[in-house]
């Protein structure tokens, strides 16, 4: 059992800042907001809170479009807001994980105005400027995160400039020595005023290959709903380029300048392969890749098995594994996997060896909410229209009561509350053992008090079907996790002589059944069972 730092031993909650509570009444949430509810997450035993952007933007994505890196938005609330916020979550126990968002500003941030004014800005090469193509087309294939091509062109100077996301998004170059000192120094600002760490966004796009190479086909894409226009090519030179574990190794120097206890989380999206390169020779990268296998993979006993055992194989000496169930990206898992496994799905992210991040609303069952075309707020959905990309059914307001708009807002919210509002919600559910609300907190304590849940190794257990299966051990104590992702009846053969206890179920009446071999699971089922 090797696990020393609170990120190792706690668990992450994800607050989206727009939607988890208004306190001003605009529709919108805010730090206020978040401050209100603050002991709330200590009720539930959530260890930290990773708080998206609310830095001052023109919100073209939301807040990820950052015009000013060391200040609040208005929408948000002040500077003095989020030093009451952090204060007040430090008072709790609980600590605060920033977004930081290296790879791009908003175009209406001081520096791109100043950059794009002329070809001989002193901050022109502050961002990624190229002449067009021969054809006079843009400089090459590379395609944008939110559809169309990465380039934009900029008639006044006549060239074109880089945006892997929006075009309101401009790509920092991150090859100029100065505008990595000015975004070290925004860690430095943050870590200042007290925070506990950062999420550092699209982080391995930081870096470009030097030569601007075309991107070559994906040989395994289809195009049709669901699919992603941005995989039809495999993105091998406009991110993931070996010079970016350079730059992350300086990032995490910064934060290795307030202590050991300071966390940098990595947002990558990548085979698991790439992703555990993400750790860093000899420590000096991210103290966790987010580890998003359990986002994307399809909710299948199988796959996620081969992929459990995969991951804990890749991973070096000394790296800390972590599991994420969903952010604001992508689908709930209530969509994703079905109402019928969202219990299932809490006891594994719960068990599984590394630490959890839990997304706000998932703890209660918020499920994705369809948006009327004329609520669209997503610019991905506003460009790619109908094939399933808008992040806005996954970001729709927190559910905290049966009052109007379900005690979010006393206006009218930025999107739309889901209609189960009344019977899916956190005043609701607090009081009911039988809700997923109460289980989330069982499983949180369970996990809290018993060190071979949070330190412990991990065993796989060999199982067919729907059954997912595992030991985790340590200090004297191994728990067999044992989970049907299936909607039959399905049994799991453990190994002879195997027995124990149901310590917690996602079914409260099993929770003391004896288990001697053989462990039977209903569809949705899924057991800790303590061996004797
Ligand atoms: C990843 C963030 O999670 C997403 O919401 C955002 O749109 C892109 N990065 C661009 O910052």
């Amino acid at each position: 059992m090797t696990e020393s730092f609170w990120w190792q031993r706690g668990i992450v909650y994800q607050v989206y800042p727009r939607s988890f509570m208004d306190a001003d009444g605009d529709g919108v949430g805010d730090l206020a907001g978040i401050r209100a509810r603050l002991d709330y997450l200590r009720w539930l035993g959530v260890d930290a809170l990773w708080i998206s952007p609310f830095y001052p933007s023109p919100m073209a994505d939301f807040g990820y479009d950052v015009s000013d890196h060391c200040g609040v938005d208005p929408l948000f609330g002040t500077m003095a807001d989020f030093d009451a916020l952090l204060a007040e979550a430090h008072a709790r126990g609980l600590r605060v994980i920033l977004d930081y968002i290296p790879n791009h500003t908003a175009a209406a941030h001081p520096w791109f105005v100043e950059s794009r004014r002329s070809r001989d800005s002193p901050k022109r090469d502050w961002y990624i400027w190229r002449d067009p193509a021969p054809d006079g087309g843009p400089p090459n294939n590379w395609r944008s995160a939110f559809g169309g091509s990465t380039w934009e062109w900029d008639e006044a100077t006549g060239q074109y400039y880089l945006h892997i996301f929006l075009r309101e998004q401009p790509d920092l170059n991150w090859r100029n020595p100065q505008v990595e000192a000015a975004m070290l120094d925004v860690i430095r600002f943050w870590l200042d005023r007290g925070v506990d760490g950062i999420r550092v966004d699209a982080v391995q796009n930081v870096i470009k290959d030097e030569l601007f190479r075309d991107n070559p086909p994906n040989p395994e894409y289809v195009a049709g709903p669901g699919r992603d226009p941005f995989d039809s090519l495999l993105r091998v030179y406009s991110g993931d380029r070996p010079e970016v574990h350079d730059v992350i190794a300086r990032m995490r120097g910064v934060l290795a300048e307030y202590g050991p206890d300071r966390v940098l989380i990595g947002e990558i999206y990548n085979r698991v392969e790439r992703l555990v390169a993400y750790y860093g020779e000899g420590g000096r990268g991210c103290h966790f890749p987010y580890n998003f296998q359990l986002v994307t993979l399809p909710w299948d006993a199988r796959a996620i098995d081969a992929a459990v055992r995969r991951y804990e194989e890749l991973l070096p000496p000394g790296a800390w594994p972590n599991w994420v169930l969903g952010n604001h990206d992508r689908h709930r898992i209530a969509t994703r996997a079905g109402a019928a496994q969202a219990r299932v799905a809490a006891m594994l992210l719960l068990t599984l060896r590394g630490t959890p991040t839990l997304y706000y609303g998932d703890e209660i069952g918020m499920h994705d909410v369809e948006i009327p075309p004329e609520r669209v707020q997503d610019p991905w959905e506003k460009n790619l229209p109908g094939i399933g990309m808008g992040r806005d059914p996954e970001r729709t307001p927190m559910q905290w009561d049966d009052s109007p708009n379900a005690g979010f807002t006393t206006g009218t919210p930025w999107l739309p509350v889901a209609e189960d509002f009344t019977e899916v919600n956190v005043q609701r559910e607090r009081d009911d053992p039988r809700s997923l609300l109460s289980l989330y907190r069982r499983l949180i304590e369970l996990r809290r008090a018993e060190p071979a849940l949070h330190a412990g190794a991990y065993e796989p257990v060999e199982a067919k079907g729907d059954v997912l299966a595992y030991v985790r051990s340590g200090e004297g104590r191994r728990f067999l996790v044992a989970l049907n992702l299936g909607a039959e009846t399905q049994s799991l053969e453990a190994r002879r002589g195997t027995s124990g206890t149901v310590v917690l179920s996602t079914n409260p009446e099993r929770d003391g059944e004896g288990v001697e071999w053989t462990v039977v699971l209903r569809g949705g089922e899924g057991v800790v069972v303590r061996m004797d």
